[in-house]
């Protein structure tokens, strides 16, 4: 490979991909180029890609026709820059493509982050174009990078979702039941609302119980097969991480009207569409950026930055036991992590992330 490649994945076939040299990008006055060193890949990346044209998730790195670059979590470094304020050297924590580079248009810039103000991401979600300076960064921590690439939009989202449900009283459920419980996300938010009220309930594969059980973040563990398991009297809310139709005809087939809030988190479970039967009455979605708006309005960003990092350093000693990291180098290495993530073949103990 060159300086500079891609790794792009068909979007009609995310099995499919193809390995690029590309040229290093040119910058103009106002851009700063960034090369792109460290990322995770959980199945959160794969549900970008899965909803890439419904959620415009493709529309972030735009490549060749037909073709994606998949949104991936890490930290870039600055390594070229004709942009006010922002300069060569400076490691940040964001969103980048499945790329050696990225080329932004800074703005915003203060101190601890700027965000890339390219027309083309304008009209899309700012969560996603904000790039965090780790020098102030209160949630950094040197010697923990590898957990916050893997968790840090996941728990993000946890948080967020723990704190939608607290702010609207559970929606009166004495019961939060949790599908995909043995995800990042999942697991992230049952370890902040364990204990806050209602019981907690994590609805996993059968092959994933023990692992799910062993967090010790769940009341209880149901498998997927033994709904049965699940009381009937107690009004319940339904946490769908995995985004299964079957599953949640199951649940309210087995709840019935004590199935008082059925949210869509994610779609784990690969479904087109998005979590199929969504149409249905009473799905609503959870998008984290949504809550993380209100909470700006209510606290302000200083607030919540803090907020989340307190929240964060309370997990790390809690999660650094429940991951295991897995470290990988080259485009090559993400390709086979890609594929291996894809197929759902991955244990929900390995944290794949890779250096380039
Ligand atoms: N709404 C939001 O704002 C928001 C934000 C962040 C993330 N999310 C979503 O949350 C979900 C979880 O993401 P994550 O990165 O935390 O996941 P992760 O840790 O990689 O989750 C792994 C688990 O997902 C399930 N799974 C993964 N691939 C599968 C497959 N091919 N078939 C069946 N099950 C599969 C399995 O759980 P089980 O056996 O327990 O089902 C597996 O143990 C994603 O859909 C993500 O997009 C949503």
């Amino acid at each position: 490979m060159t300086d500079a490649w891609s790794l792009a994945v068909r979007r009609d076939d995310l099995a499919k991909t193809e390995l690029r040299d590309d040229a290093v990008p040119e910058i103009g006055p106002g851009e700063a180029r960034l090369r792109v060193d460290r990322i995770g890949v959980t199945a959160n990346n794969v549900t970008y890609a899965l909803m890439g044209d419904a959620m415009h998730y493709w529309d972030f790195f735009p490549t060749t026709e037909g073709w994606g670059l998949v949104p991936l979590w890490g930290f870039g470094e600055v390594v070229a820059s004709q942009a006010d304020g922002v300069t060569a050297g400076t490691r940040v924590y964001g969103y980048f493509p499945s790329a050696s580079h990225l080329v932004v248009r800074p703005g915003a810039v203060d101190e601890t982050r700027f965000k890339d103000a390219s027309e083309h991401r304008a009209k899309l979600p700012s969560p996603y174009n904000s790039y965090t300076v780790t020098t102030h960064d209160p949630a950094y921590d040197a010697e923990r990078e590898d957990l916050l690439i893997l968790f840090r939009p996941l728990f993000f989202t946890s948080y967020m979702l723990a704190d939608e449900l607290e702010d609207n009283d559970y929606y009166g459920a004495s019961v939060l039941a949790m599908s995909s419980a043995s995800s990042k996300t999942a697991y992230g938010a049952a370890f902040l609302l364990q204990g806050q009220g209602p019981e907690m309930v994590g609805l996993t594969s059968p092959g994933n119980v023990a692992f799910t059980e062993s967090l010790g973040c769940y009341d209880r563990v149901v498998a997927y097969d033994r709904l049965d398991e699940l009381d009937d009297t107690k009004p319940t809310a339904y946490l769908d991480v995995a985004g299964s139709a079957d599953l949640r005809d199951r649940l309210r087939a087995r709840l019935g009207d004590n199935l008082v809030r059925d949210v869509v988190v994610g779609v784990t479970h690969q479904e087109s569409g998005g979590g199929g039967g969504l149409a249905a009455s009473g799905t609503t979605f959870f998008f984290a950026p949504n809550q993380m708006r209100k909470r700006t309005g209510d606290w302000g960003r200083t607030v919540l930055d803090q907020r989340f990092a307190d929240a964060w350093h309370r997990f790390v000693p809690s999660v650094e036991g429940w991951v295991d990291v897995v470290p990988h180098a080259g485009p090559e290495a993400l390709r086979a992590v890609w594929l291996e993530v894809l197929s759902g073949t991955s244990s929900p103990r390995v944290g794949h992330v890779i250096s380039f």
